[in-house]
């Protein structure tokens, strides 16, 4: 049986810099706090492009990679919990910008699994034979959700792109095996609010705190302790889970790519699955947590780095809002 594999990667990052020491202007942090605590140095912020331009920069970048035209992709994914408009998808938008086309388009919302979600959906399209080519892409401007007064979670997140062309595997890398799983029961623990009920026959809850809280403008919320213990724990799980499916060990593995969340996340992940911390690809310090982009973004840097030899084994795995979590297993060829 043929394998269903990435045939181009790209990303794109907005230019401006925000750095640790920025935020500390006019919030009660510091530079040492956030490094300390999260690894992270500095983040981009769009100052001008919206999550469908970030996505076209991306999706332009790696259908250049892949070597196919716009016309040859079948689907487009977008996986976004920031995009432009209810209403058209992010994932039209692009089509409309790439001269798509011959593709069908639609976008995703799985949090910080996001891309790991739109990968493996894209793999069961290639699978079945409906489409061939498929462009997956990841992307995000949080920086219109964050609460700039709450120094607990705006610290921690950017903005950017990361795409994927996904096809009948040639050269690149194929897809070994791959899960899915989300836990809806923990959705509170990370959430952004949409706009409240609003018609002329509305009798949710009249208190005036609630009228408060729903005119308010969506941001996101996060208990970050229960966040980081759920984090840590299904990285372990799925990096676990995905060896003893493939019958691959630990050693049999080059590279893991983690969502870029948190080094601290990521190095107790390490100790957990007992995985040098050195096998885990992390650019979280120049661009915090991009939700849905991070993987896409990390996967391209990777590969644009060089680093991959054939033969080469990388476990992509993510968690996020929803709760949501996944993880790929990847064989370079
Ligand atoms: O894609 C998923 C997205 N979310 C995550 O990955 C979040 C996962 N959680 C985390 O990364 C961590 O829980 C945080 C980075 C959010 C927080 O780190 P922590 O080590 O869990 O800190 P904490 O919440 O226990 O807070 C410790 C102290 C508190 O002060 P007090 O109560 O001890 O006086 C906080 O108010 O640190 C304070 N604090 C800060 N101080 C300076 C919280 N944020 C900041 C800040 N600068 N930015």
């Amino acid at each position: 049986m043929s394998h269903v594999g990435i045939i181009g990667t790209g990303s794109y990052l907005p230019e401006h810099i925000m750095t640790n020491d920025d935020l500390s202007n006019f919030l009660d942090t510091s530079d040492e706090w956030i490094r300390t605590r999260t690894g992270i140095r500095e983040r981009r912020i769009s100052t001008d492009m919206t999550t469908s331009d970030l996505a076209y920069e991306a999706g332009v970048r790696a259908l250049e990679n892949s070597g196919l035209k716009s016309e040859d992709i079948d689907l487009i994914i977008c996986a976004t919990i920031t995009p432009d408009y209810f209403m058209p998808s992010c994932a039209c938008i692009v089509q409309d910008r790439l001269g798509a086309i011959n593709a069908a388009a639609f976008d995703l919302v799985a949090a910080c699994t996001g891309m790991i979600y739109g990968m493996v959906t894209a793999e069961q399209f290639i699978k079945s034979g409906m489409y061939e080519n498929v462009l997956v892409i990841g992307s995000e401007t949080l920086s219109k959700v964050l609460d700039w007064e709450d120094r607990s979670s705006c610290v921690l997140f950017g903005d950017g792109a990361g795409a994927v062309v996904m096809s009948k595997s040639r050269d690149g890398g194929k897809i070994l095996t791959s899960k899915l799983e989300s836990d809806g029961s923990k959705y509170n623990l990370l959430t952004c609010s949409a706009i409240p009920l609003q018609n002329p026959y509305v009798n949710i809850d009249n208190s005036k705190e609630a009228k408060i809280e729903m005119l308010r403008q969506p941001k996101i919320k996060m208990f970050g302790q229960e966040v980081f213990k759920y984090a840590v724990r299904t990285i372990t799980d799925n990096i676990n889970y995905i060896l003893n499916k493939a019958k691959l060990t630990k050693e049999d593995i080059t590279y893991i790519i983690p969502h870029q969340a948190n080094q601290r996340i990521i190095e107790q992940a390490s100790k957990s699955c007992k995985i040098p911390i050195d096998k885990f690809f992390m650019n979280l310090d120049r661009y915090g947590n991009t939700s849905a982009a991070s993987v896409g973004i990390a996967l391209d840097e990777l590969l644009s780095s060089g680093q991959l030899k054939r033969k080469d084994r990388i476990i992509l795995v993510g968690f996020g809002g929803g709760m949501t979590s996944g993880s790929i297993l990847l064989e370079w060829s």
